[in-house]
């Protein structure tokens, strides 16, 4: 039997909804196919949009979208996609596959979808090879309600009012794609470029996201922070110079060289690519602790920006449009990681899994006009409890379990929160895919006046495709026994669970 101890008075933590926010790149079939199919195609859509993507999306309450990358944020010239359609540039996409991008999915057509989903905005500027002026157009272009050429513009566009921009980035992996540059010219970049982010509203500020670290590259981290921290303002009250550092963390099985396969995996790939999904944990705390030092009010968030699984593409699909399936390993990947974010929800404040639809760790699938929800799909709406809520304390006992010395993963993980009508919510994986575990979930001596839970399982490498849909979804388990302040269930292999308490 393994307890897992609540405590259901020690609230440790606001959980921004934005912690499970996603990212949507002009990359593969993301945007064009995707979720973008253009007003005039037989699928049906909204403006475009695909009717079946906008409203599955909406289902998991997606809180906000980063756009437009990526490495293609780094070489995206924002004029290029407003106007007349007909007349926009084509241009090469040379980080994804060399297929022409024509930018017919541009500045409105993003603020369009994000309106349709209801959810923040997070626009990804261009640094690597875009001038200050062009940045500060774009915002002026976006944000400014008044008389001004690029208001101007925006109107004659057919945008009288202008929108909202929550989150702002000043560039994207500056240290590869978006220019190969070094921390210190970076850090005086950000410095420069943020200053023509103007905030026309003071109402709506824009927290400016600058470009953080590669996985464990903590000098990067250090040298940012060192020279940009005291452009710092106060999270809650953000007067916008530097809000937020981001971190990119992709989980692969093997290396860049040799990523491993989505499907048909083994045991030991199970267990492996668990264990690296683990390393988030050492990532988010040391990357925190530096951040602590120049910000121990914090005021900056780290905003995970990039992160998921990145297999080898799918046989027969194009090496660039970073196509993969989607099985219960990835569904286990997705819930590590947003307990761990959950639990450093003092430090995270937005996470971005790569990408929306059909690129890398997808929440969905598409193939013409039809669409699959994902294992990760499931995990996402088990999880959207906990968005907004409060973190709770919360701890389990564990084993390690594993087949290689190099990756072992402890059995079980967790994470509560309270929600604003004071339910309790937990959610914890079984990342055994030999064993089921007795568990016996501990309120503290609160009564427990009902609780209800519903799982996702399957076998590991189990998925859903475009012939067989519903393989794994998301069903109820009614396998709880309440006594007291205690619930007791299995938890099966290779599961996913979410159970809600409600106290006496
Ligand atoms: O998500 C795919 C790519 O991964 C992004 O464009 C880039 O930022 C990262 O390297």
């Amino acid at each position: 039997m393994y307890k897992l101890i609540i405590d259901p008075h020690k609230e440790l933590g606001h959980i921004q909804p934005e912690i499970q926010g996603h990212f949507s790149e002009h990359l593969g079939r993301c945007i064009y196919g995707g979720v973008f199919v253009g007003e005039k195609s037989e699928i049906p859509n909204v403006n475009g949009m695909r009717k079946d993507v906008v409203e599955a999306l909406k289902e998991i309450r997606i809180p906000v979208l980063r756009w437009p990358g990526g490495c293609f944020a780094d070489e995206y010239h924002w004029k290029d996609g407003i106007g007349d359609k007909s007349q926009r540039k084509k241009m090469i996409n040379t980080n994804w596959g060399g297929v022409v991008e024509d930018n017919s999915f541009g500045t409105h057509e993003y603020m369009e979808l994000c309106r349709q989903l209801g959810c923040k905005t997070y626009v990804n500027g261009n640094v690597g090879s875009g001038t200050v002026q062009e940045m500060s157009e774009w915002v002026e272009y976006m944000t400014f309600d008044g008389v001004s050429p690029m208001a101007e513009l925006r109107k004659k566009n057919g945008s009288a009012d202008p929108w909202r921009v929550n989150y702002f980035g000043i560039g994207n992996e500056n240290w590869g794609c978006g220019g190969n540059m070094l921390p210190e010219y970076y850090a005086n970049l950000f410095r420069r470029y943020q200053s023509y982010v103007k905030i026309y509203d003071p109402e709506k500020p824009i927290k400016k996201i600058a470009c953080g670290p590669n996985a464990q590259d903590y000098e990067w981290t250090e040298t940012v922070l060192q020279q940009c921290h005291k452009l710092s303002g106060s999270w809650n009250n953000a007067h916008g110079f530097m809000d937020g550092i981001s971190l990119h963390y992709y989980t692969l099985p093997y290396d860049w060289a040799k990523k491993g396969a989505a499907t048909g995996f083994n045991l030991n790939e199970w267990y492996m690519t668990l264990s690296k999904t683990l390393f988030m944990e050492e990532l988010v705390s040391k990357h925190s602790e530096i951040i602590d030092r120049f910000d121990p009010d914090h005021n900056i968030g780290l905003i995970v920006d990039e992160w998921g699984t990145w297999y080898d593409v799918e046989e027969g699909t194009n090496p660039g449009f970073l196509y993969q399936q989607n099985t219960m390993r990835d569904a286990l990947v997705a819930s590590i990681n947003l307990n761990i974010f959950n639990k450093h929800c003092d430090r995270v404040k937005m996470a971005n899994i790569a990408q929306l639809v059909n690129v890398l760790q997808s929440v969905l699938l598409t193939e013409g006009d039809q669409m699959i929800k994902t294992p990760t799909y499931f995990v996402f709406d088990m999880y959207k409890y906990h968005q907004d809520a409060t973190l709770i304390k919360s701890s389990v006992e564990t084993t390690t379990i594993g087949k290689e010395e190099e990756f072992m993963v402890p059995n079980l993980h967790e994470s509560c929160s309270k929600d604003k009508d004071g339910k309790y919510h937990i959610t914890i994986s079984n990342l055994s895919a030999e064993e089921s575990y007795e568990v016996c979930a501990c309120m503290q001596e609160n009564k427990i006046e009902s609780a209800k839970a519903e799982i996702l399982t399957g076998k590991m490498d189990d998925k859903n495709t475009f012939e067989e849909p519903d393989r794994i979804k998301k069903t109820d388990f009614d396998s709880l026994s309440i006594e007291g302040d205690s619930i007791r269930f299995t938890i099966p292999q290779n599961s996913v669970m979410h159970i809600e308490v409600s106290l006496g």
